[in-house]
């Protein structure tokens, strides 16, 4: 049985890929399980600059899934490169660096100083609806999504994920804008934007008002997404948005996705990922199925 993709030029072992927010940097599940188990890990967002994230409460449960505000609190780009890598390094799986930053010229220096650093792909966060500069701000214009992703090339000398945001009109528009511009993969989707209210204090429960949806709830409109996205490019996807279990991990490569992240659901269980793997594997048995790739885009439109 073949279980390994590969996604622009980058081999993993298999499709089972952390999400960028959900898994640090991976030191706390690595105590619980061997980190080779893992296609890829996509490392919490990163900036220049380190950053303490927004005030809290900034995450809370809604039915089927999280609403999150965090404000991409990490340690920067450097302590990463320092502290980080080498521990990642140990294991066999990829590292994947989240990217984020309140201009242009702060993804193309990221860029710059994490290609060569050891990590294997770059995902740009173009997505993050929590941040008051940058973030989804580029993410929801084609344009810019155009420009951003052509600069980010010139100094990229890794391949390019771009991370599409789910808080647009038509996001095949924005994906083929991040194909135009030299992106050499896709991700998607980040986190729908939502809102809770207490009705006790008629305040809202996150203390920055608003955040990004994810788990369960969102699963149905990130396979739709994923879908309409494989019909209008030619790049690779991984797909992501509430996947729990195997059966989720092969409805998005049937839809399109040439891997998978897994995201909340390492919040709800810390295996999360080794089960959604074997949980494919299972899939793979019992329909005779001897390459994981055979899977991609095989959803049956009549
Ligand atoms: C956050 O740190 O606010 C979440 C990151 C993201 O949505 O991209």
């Amino acid at each position: 049985m073949n279980l390994k993709v590969n996604i622009a030029g980058v081999e993993l072992s298999n499709p089972i890929i952390t999400a960028s927010g959900t898994f640090g940097f991976g030191r706390e599940y690595g105590e619980m399980y061997s980190l080779d188990e893992l296609g890829a890990i996509c490392v919490k967002g990163l900036t220049l600059a380190p950053r303490a994230g927004n005030p809290p409460p900034r995450i809370t449960e809604t039915y089927g899934g999280i609403l999150n505000s965090v404000g991409l609190q990490n340690p920067g780009v450097d302590m990463f490169i320092k502290n980080e890598i080498p521990e990642l390094k140990k294991y066999t799986c990829k590292i994947i660096a989240n990217i984020a930053g309140n201009t242009i010229e702060d993804y193309c220096e990221m860029a710059e100083r994490l290609s060569g650093s050891g990590v294997d792909m770059l995902e740009m966060n173009i997505s993050c609806p929590n941040v008051k500069e940058g973030g989804v701000a580029f993410g929801t214009n084609a344009k810019t999504i155009l420009h951003i992703t052509q600069e980010v090339k010139k100094h990229a000398k890794i391949p390019v994920i771009v991370k599409l945001s789910p808080n647009v009109t038509d996001i095949t528009e924005m994906a083929k804008a991040a194909e135009a511009g030299g992106a050499d993969a896709l991700s998607l989707i980040n986190t729908l934007l939502g809102m809770a209210i207490d009705i006790k204090t008629r305040r809202p429960i996150l203390a920055n008002i608003t955040g990004g949806l994810s788990g369960p709830a969102v699963k149905p409109v990130a396979v739709r997404m994923v879908y309409q996205v494989a019909q209008c490019t030619k790049l690779p996807i991984i797909g992501m948005g509430g996947i729990t279990n195997g059966d989720d991990a092969v409805e998005f490569m049937l839809a399109g996705s040439n891997a998978v992240a897994v995201g909340t659901a390492n919040f709800m269980n810390p295996y999360a990922c080794v089960s959604i793997k074997k949980g494919i594997v299972d899939y793979m048995n019992q329909y005779h199925i001897k390459d994981v790739n055979d899977l991609v885009g095989q959803v049956v439109i009549k």
